[in-house]
C-alpha cells in the first residue's frame, strides 16, 4: 500500500547487500511510497552483482563507496545531487561489520587493529557520512538520517562481541551530531534498534538461531521482520516525523520494555498438568 508519504523526496541507502537486507526492503518501502533513490555499497558487494536486480526495481542507479573512505564518500554526495538535481533529503546507514566476530575472536581476546576497522565500519562511517554531508551542505532542510543498531548498546548480549561497543558509539554520533545538524539545518538524526533479523549481518553472530527464537518469545508482539523495519525508515524519512531527532527508538515488538514472558518461563519450566 503506498501513502506517496515520500514522494518528492530524494534519498541515499546504503547497505544493501542482498534480497535479505533490511536496506534492500527499506529500497522497495521507500520507492513504492514515491522517492528518489541513490543506492551505495561497498566496491566489494557492489562486486556480487545482486544490487543491480534491486536497482532496476528501484531505478536507481548505484555508485560504490567504501564508507571509511572519505574521498568515496564525497563522491557519492556529488553524484547523487547532480542524481537529483538538488538536494539529499533522507539517508539510511544500514552498515555493520566485525572483523573479531567474523575470526571467531572471543570479546575478551579482541585484536586491536581489526578492533579499529569494525569501529570505523560500523560507528564512525556515521560520522564520516554526516560530515561529508555537512561539508557540502548536501542534505536539504528538514532533511532525515537513519542509522541501524541494536539493544546491545544497552545491554549485554555475550554473542554479540565487539559490535556492543560499535552500536553504542554509533547511536552516540547520532546523538552528537544530531544535535549540531538541528541546530545548523534542521536536519534530524536518529537510531532504529531492530529486532534480530535473518541477514548476512544477522547470521554472522555466535548461536544466532536459538538467540532469534529467545527474542521472539520474549517480545510481546514478536520479533519485527526487517519489511517492517522498512515501514518505520519511511516514517522517519517523512514530514510526519520532523521534531524527533537525536532518538535511538525501539523497533523491536516489545522486547526493550519486557522483563520475562510467559512464553520464556514456560520453556524453562513448562506448566504442571
Ligand atoms: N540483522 C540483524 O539481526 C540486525 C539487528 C539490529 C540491527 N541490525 C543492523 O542493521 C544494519 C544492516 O544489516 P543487515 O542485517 O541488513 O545485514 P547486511 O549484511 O545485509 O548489511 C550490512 C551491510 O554493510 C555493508 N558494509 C560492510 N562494510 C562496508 C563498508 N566498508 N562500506 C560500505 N558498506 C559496508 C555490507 O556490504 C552490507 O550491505 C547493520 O547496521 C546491522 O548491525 C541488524
Amino acid at each position: 500500500m503506498s501513502n506517496n508519504l515520500l514522494a518528492g523526496k530524494k534519498g541515499i541507502i546504503f547497505g544493501a547487500l542482498d534480497e535479505k537486507s533490511i536496506a534492500w526492503k527499506t529500497a522497495l518501502a521507500c520507492h513504492a511510497q514515491g522517492a528518489q533513490l541513490v543506492l551505495t555499497n561497498a566496491p566489494v558487494a557492489l562486486r556480487m552483482g545482486e544490487i543491480n536486480k534491486l536497482a532496476e526495481a528501484v531505478q536507481a542507479p548505484v555508485i560504490g563507496a567504501d564508507v571509511t573512505n572519505m574521498d568515496d564518500l564525497k563522491k557519492l554526495f556529488e553524484e547523487s545531487q547532480k542524481q537529483f538535481n538538488g538536494g539529499v533529503d533522507f539517508v539510511l546507514h544500514s552498515i555493520g561489520m566485525s572483523l573479531n566476530v567474523r575470526k571467531g575472536k572471543h570479546y575478551t581476546e579482541l585484536d586491536y587493529e581489526w578492533n579499529k576497522k569494525t569501529l570505523d565500519i560500523s560507528a564512525m562511517s556515521l560520522h564520516r557520512v554526516l560530515r561529508t554531508a555537512w561539508e557540502m551542505d548536501a542534505i536539504n532542510e528538514w532533511g532525515s538520517v537513519v542509522a541501524l543498531t541494536y539493544i546491545a548498546a544497552q545491554r549485554v548480549f555475550p554473542d554479540y562481541n565487539e559490535m556492543a561497543d560499535a552500536k553504542a558509539l554509533l547511536e552516540s554520533v547520532a546523538r552528537s551530531f544530531g544535535y549540531q545538524y538541528g541546530v545548523k539545518k534542521k536536519v534530524r538524526i536518529n537510531t532504529i534498534s531492530q529486532s534480530p533479523t535473518r541477514t548476512t549481518a544477522g547470521s554472522g553472530v555466535k548461536g544466532f538461531d536459538a538467540f532469534i527464537d529467545y527474542a521472539e518469545k520474549m517480545s510481546p508482539l514478536g520479533n519485527a521482520p526487517a519489511e517492517a523495519c522498512a515501514d518505520y525508515c519511511v516514517s522517519l524519512f517523512s514530514d510526519l516525523t520532523r521534531y524527533v531527532t537525536m532518538q535511538n527508538l525501539f523497533h523491536d515488538g516489545g522486547f526493550s520494555l519486557t522483563g520475562v514472558s510467559e512464553a520464556v518461563i514456560n520453556s524453562i519450566m513448562p506448566p504442571s498438568e
